[in-house]
């Protein structure tokens, strides 16, 4: 295999050799009569140093060598005088690939803001801080996969496009081949599915969820990890229309075994991340230091990024159920001051200011909510049989809830009762015949089950302390977004 950057600033062997070097240029810059260059290639946050000595290259090439040029630069590799960096390339000479012309190249060597870059989401994986996230992004990736391969889950994958809403929610991207000018009708006026691609009404998933639970009870333990998209309101900073989810799913797993899995997952990937971007992680740490300082003190992190990372791997989450937080936020200072937008009580679904509150402010760790009640609740989770005193009834539904975050996990152990999930599809309006590939599962060797899914980009957002999602993919899909 070629090496690459990260290898010559790593290993000390390849000191007094002749190499050649490939890259982009990040920045040059002349001091009495030498041309230092930062060339990068990707591979790593830091830059090879590349000196230059008066005279050694010709005035023409030296001149085409600007911040973006790919080039290769041949030369000895030696120990470093320079502050800041262990060894520098002592070019001889320099081959311009493809020259980036100063004046109309976006990317100029200073720092840009968030903003400006994700007008060019197309070229911000040349800045020093998205390189650094994508990394990150994919040892996450990578991490995902160990995790589960190492404790005996299987890899499944779910369709992209499905018949189903596995929500129940609605916000679904339709896939169809009709026409929209001129569909083909039935004798009702109604659009008339069955000559469209797939003969029925299909549409991008939501969830990978339902055909996930059908591998469950036949491989025993799998996962999905995929694109999920979501025709919600995504003008936030934590909801994009296309994400990608990683959601498994157990069979004889109760809710207290899900919950037992979902805080080890996230400890380990966050474990793994610490380990493996030591580099990236404290470049992007550097980074939020330096933007929080315009910030006023309260709207700054309470801990520096890598602190944070190992605070969370240190220690339990906190567990309670969203009675018990019902009942804290009650008792909490905004809400006797009637400083929540949305008023607190039994029943409502939790908005992001309750949930902020109960993370950041109460608890200060993340928190798993269980036993939600089952009016706000998905038509396929688990009915738990007591109830809370004068409430109404709730499911075996759990919530991770991170600082910073919010939901960063939706689970549950699944009902697996035939009759009560066919009487809850009918209550929401699911016509059962609609998923009868999916009620077999309880006709046949129906058993306990459970599982969630994490979005991987709001655990991107916490790992990399970026403050919008749409800065942790490369190719964010929101409302009018999508130019490529
Ligand atoms: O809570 P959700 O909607 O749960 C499900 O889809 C279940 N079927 C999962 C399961 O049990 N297998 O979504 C799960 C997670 C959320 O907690 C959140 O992290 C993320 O997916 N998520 C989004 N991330 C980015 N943009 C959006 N629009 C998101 N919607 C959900
Ligand atoms: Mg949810």
């Amino acid at each position: 295999m070629k090496y690459q950057i990260k290898d010559y600033l790593r290993h000390h062997g390849f000191v007094d050799q002749t190499l050649t070097v490939q890259g982009w240029v990040r920045t040059k810059r002349e001091s009495k009569n030498v041309n230092f260059i930062a060339l990068n290639d990707g591979s790593t946050i830091n830059n090879l140093q590349v000196v230059a000595e008066a005279g050694v290259i010709p005035e023409d090439i030296l001149k085409l060598v600007t911040t973006g040029a790919a080039i290769a630069a041949t030369g000895i590799l030696v120990d470093s005088q320079g502050a800041g960096q262990t060894v520098e390339l002592k070019v001889t000479s320099i081959e311009v690939y493809g020259t980036a012309d100063p004046d109309a190249y976006p990317l100029q060597p200073k720092r840009h803001s968030l903003e400006f870059l994700r007008e060019i989401a197309h070229l911000r994986p040349r800045t020093n801080t998205f390189s650094a996230v994508f990394r990150v992004r994919h040892a996450l990736a990578f991490a995902v996969h160990k995790f589960f391969s190492d404790n005996g889950f299987f890899y499944w994958n779910s369709p992209i496009i499905t018949g189903s809403d596995a929500e129940g929610a609605g916000e679904m991207f339709r896939v169809s081949t009709l026409d929209p000018k001129n569909p083909p009708l039935n004798e009702d006026g109604s659009i008339n599915y069955k000559e469209d691609f797939f003969g029925k009404e299909t549409n991008l998933t939501v969830s990978g969820q339902l055909e996930g639970e059908l591998a469950a009870l036949a491989l025993g333990k799998i996962y999905t990890f995929g694109p999920t998209f979501r025709a919600e309101n995504s003008n936030t900073t934590r909801h994009l229309a296309e994400f990608w989810m990683i959601e498994p799913e157990m069979a004889f797993f109760d809710l207290y075994d899900n919950m037992d899995l979902a805080e080890d997952f996230v400890q380990y990937v966050i474990k793994y991340a610490l380990d493996n971007c030591v580099e990236d992680l404290a470049f992007l740490e550097k980074r939020l230091l330096e933007e929080e300082k315009n910030k006023p003190q309260n709207e700054r992190s309470p801990m520096p990024l890598l602190e944070k990372l190992q605070f969370v791997i240190d220690n339990d989450f906190e567990r309670l159920t969203y009675t018990q937080a019902i009942e804290i936020l009650l008792q909490s200072k905004p809400h006797k001051e009637k400083k929540f937008q949305y008023p607190v009580e039994w029943g409502i679904d939790l908005q992001s200011e309750h949930e902020r509150y109960l993370v950041e402010k109460h608890f200060k760790k993340p928190v798993i909510l269980t036993h939600y009640p089952r009016a706000i609740k998905a038509f396929y989770m688990k009915q738990e049989v007591d109830r809370p005193e004068d409430k109404g009834p709730t499911v075996r539904a759990m919530d991770v809830l991170f600082p910073g975050i919010g939901e960063m996990i939706g689970g549950s152990q699944r009902e697996d009762n035939l009759e009560k999930l066919v009487a809850r599809m009918k209550e929401v309006g699911i016509e059962p015949e609609s998923m009868d590939w999916f009620l077999d599962t309880r006709r046949f060797g129906s058993a306990p089950h459970s599982g969630f899914g994490l979005g991987f980009e709001r655990l991107i957002q916490f790992v990399t302390g970026m403050g919008n999602i749409r800065d942790v993919i490369p190719f964010p899909r929101y409302p009018k977004s999508a130019e490529f």
